[in-house]
């Protein structure tokens, strides 16, 4: 796909997705008793309601910054998107009934990174989206292959829109950043991979017990995390010029409830 205007295909993707998202939760069976043993729920539990909060926000500052940028396709879809993420903290709401655990109240990571993202401009704030979005992909895989059922609907109800979310990610900032400078790009590509390294340590360390709990070892989510960030801020500084990715799935209202997306960036 080659445009200069790629973001009216992400908003009829975003208007579909719904049946897509639909079509995954009816595979689960949301009454399923718990059967995991009981460290093994607060440690999850712990990770869940921090993504439940993290993912809550209304978005209205990103929306002001999108609307900025000039070009209406793109706003309707940062809506729709924000509006994904509401149903994300949603889900990790039902998640937490399941485990039997209360919702926070707030955290400091969800309150650092919401007032870091306030003072930023909208390449900032989506560079920033896109790291927590990549380093945390495959802690939602861990959770997709979890024992438990519910938990594993809810990791494959989420997995499948993150991966469409960094390539929306990835288009608006190839769009903003590859005309620069090699060397503004590279000033970038160090600062940006700074940023990565450290969110994905925040991220292993604060949730390594339930990446466990899930059978997945925190050290693998936080090398997948980095390599999935490294292939997208490649995509996006030296992908070449005017590429498009899109979405990988055109039309998500016609696809199965397992949908056979292999890579992020292609
Ligand atoms: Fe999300
Ligand atoms: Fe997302």
């Amino acid at each position: 796909m080659e445009s200069t205007a790629p973001f009216t295909a992400w908003v009829d993707y975003f208007t579909r997705n719904g049946v897509r998202q639909e079509r995954i939760e009816a595979t689960v069976d949301w009454n399923a008793p718990c059967t995991l043993p009981p460290d093994a729920r607060a440690a999850i539990a712990r990770s869940l309601q921090r993504f439940e909060l993290g993912e809550s926000g209304e978005g209205t500052h990103l929306l002001g910054l999108a609307e900025r940028a000039g070009d209406p396709a793109y706003v309707d879809a940062v809506r729709l998107l924000i509006a994904e993420e509401q149903r994300h903290s949603a889900l990790f709401g039902r998640g937490l009934r399941h485990l039997m655990a209360p919702s926070l109240p707030g955290h400091w990571t969800d309150r650092s990174f919401t007032l870091l993202r306030r003072s930023l401009g909208l390449d900032t704030e989506i560079a920033l989206f896109l790291v927590a979005e990549t380093v945390a992909l495959d802690w939602f895989e861990a959770l997709a292959a979890s024992p438990d059922p519910v938990l594993a609907g809810i990791g494959r109800r989420i997995v499948a829109d993150e991966r469409e979310h960094i390539r929306f990610q990835i288009d608006r900032l190839h769009l903003d950043l590859r005309r620069r400078s090699a060397v503004a790009r590279l000033g970038i590509a160090v600062v940006w991979s700074t940023v990565a390294v450290g969110a994905a340590t925040v991220l292993v360390v604060g949730h390594a017990e339930a990446m466990r709990a899930c059978g997945s070892r925190p050290a693998a989510v936080w090398t997948r995390g980095l390599h999935t960030f490294a292939r997208s801020a490649r995509t996006v500084l030296t992908g070449p010029v005017g590429r498009v990715l899109g979405p990988s799935v055109v039309r998500p209202d016609l696809v199965g409830p397992l949908p056979r997306i292999d890579t992020v960036v292609r």
